[in-house]
C-alpha cells in the first residue's frame, strides 16, 4: 500500500505529523500540570507548523478538532499514555535493566527529561529525519541527555536490529522495549509482525516490553483520517495528515507476544486513568470515550520452546 511518511513542515523542516501531534498534546498536558515534558513545546514550535503552535497557545480549541469524544479528550489520553510508559521504564530500570530501546521515539525526550541510573543506555529509533530534527533542536536549546543516549535514524521496515547492535545493544542481556503509538497501524500488519519477531529475537530472558495498540476490528485512524484531515485543514493544518496509518488486520499484540515466549498482561484506558497519581486525571469521566486502545506489558520468559516465530532465545 502506497503511503507518505514525511510531510513538508515549513521551509526547511521535515518531521512526522503524527509525532508532532502527540508532542503538541504533551506540551498542552505539561501546561495543565498533568505531566512534565518541558521539551515538547520547544520541539513543536521548532516544526513551525502553525496549527500545532496555535493548539499549544490555546488559540485553537481542542473541541474544534472533531466531534468525537476521544479527540476532545486527546490531551488527557496522551498524558496518561506518556505516564504509563514513563512508569514502565522507571520500574524496569529499577529492577536493574540497563538497556532501553524506544521504538519510534518521535519527539518524545525521555533520554533528556527522565532520571536514569548510572550505566543505563537508551536507544532511540525513528526515521532519520525525525532523529536529526529532535537531536538538532535539543542541542540548540542547550539540553543535554541525562543518560547515555544512542539515537539511531533508521527505517523500522528495514534491518534496524543490525543498526541497533552496531551502536552497542547487547541481545545477550535483558533490555526494555517501548513502542508508544507505533503498533496502532503505523506499520503494515506484516511489518508489525516482523518488528515483534525482531524484538523477540533480541530479547534475553527477563527483557520487558510495553506497547499500546488498537484491537482488531476497532475503527482505526486510517478509517477516520480523511474526515479529520479535511476538518483540520479547515483550521489551517498545512501538512498532510492522510496516509499516516495502514488499515488492515493487525495481530493482537498481547496474543502475538504470548505465543512467542512472553508473559503478557493487557490494560485498558480506564486502568491507566485509575493508576495515575493525578486526581484530576482520575476524576476524568471516561463514559463517553471509546475506550478502545489496549496497553500491553510483557516479560520475556526464561525458557520457551516450540512456539511459532520464536527465535530460540533461552536462558
Ligand atoms: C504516533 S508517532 C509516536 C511518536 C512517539 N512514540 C510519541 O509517542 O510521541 C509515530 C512515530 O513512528 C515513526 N515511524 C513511523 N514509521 C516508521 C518507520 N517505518 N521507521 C521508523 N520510524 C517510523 C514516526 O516517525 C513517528 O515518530
Amino acid at each position: 500500500m502506497a503511503r507518505t511518511k514525511h510531510h513538508s513542515a515549513g521551509p526547511a523542516l521535515r518531521v512526522d505529523a503524527a509525532a508532532t501531534l502527540v508532542a503538541a498534546a504533551r506540551a498542552v498536558a505539561t501546561k495543565r500540570g498533568l505531566i512534565t515534558d518541558p521539551f515538547a513545546e520547544p520541539l513543536v514550535r521548532a516544526t513551525r507548523i502553525g496549527f500545532f503552535t496555535r493548539l499549544i497557545d490555546g488559540e485553537l480549541d481542542i473541541f474544534d478538532l472533531g466531534d468525537d469524544a476521544a479527540l476532545a479528550r486527546m490531551i488527557e489520553l496522551f498524558a496518561v499514555r506518556s505516564r504509563f510508559f514513563d512508569d514502565f521504564v522507571a520500574t524496569a530500570v529499577g529492577h536493574g535493566i540497563r538497556q532501553v530501546v524506544i521504538l519510534a521515539s518521535g519527539l518524545d525526550a525521555r533520554p533528556y527529561r527522565l532520571w536514569w541510573p548510572p550505566g543505563t543506555a537508551v536507544y532511540e529509533l525513528d526515521q532519520p529525519s525525525v532523529i536529526e530534527f529532535k537531536t538538532g533542536v535539543l542541542r540548540q536549546l542547550g539540553a543535554t541527555p541525562t543518560v547515555n543516549r544512542r539515537a539511531v535514524g533508521v527505517n523500522l521496515n528495514q534491518d534496524w536490529p543490525a543498526a541497533l547492535r552496531r551502536v552497542g545493544f547487547d541481545g545477550g542481556e535483558p533490555g526494555v522495549w517501548i513502542a508508544e503509538g507505533l503498533l496502532s497501524g503505523v506499520l503494515s500488519p506484516e511489518a508489525q509482525d516482523r518488528l515483534l519477531d525482531n524484538v523477540t529475537a533480541l530479547s534475553a530472558a527477563g527483557s520487558r516490553l510495553a506497547a499500546d495498540h488498537m484491537p482488531t476490528g476497532i475503527q482505526s485512524w486510517a478509517e477516520r483520517e480523511q474526515t479529520l484531515a479535511e476538518r483540520w485543514r479547515h483550521h489551517g493544518l498545512e501538512i498532510g495528515l492522510t496516509g499516516l496509518t495502514y488499515a488492515g488486520r493487525h495481530h493482537d499484540v498481547g496474543e502475538y507476544l504470548a505465543a512467542r515466549g512472553w508473559e503478557t498482561a493487557t490494560s485498558n484506558l480506564a486502568d491507566l486513568f485509575a493508576a495515575t497519581g493525578l486526581p484530576r486525571l482520575r476524576r476524568d469521566d471516561l463514559a463517553n470515550i471509546p475506550v478502545s486502545q489496549r496497553y500491553v506489558t510483557a516479560t520475556r520468559r526464561s525458557r520457551h520452546r516450540g512456539a511459532a516465530g520464536d527465535a530460540g532465545q533461552s536462558a
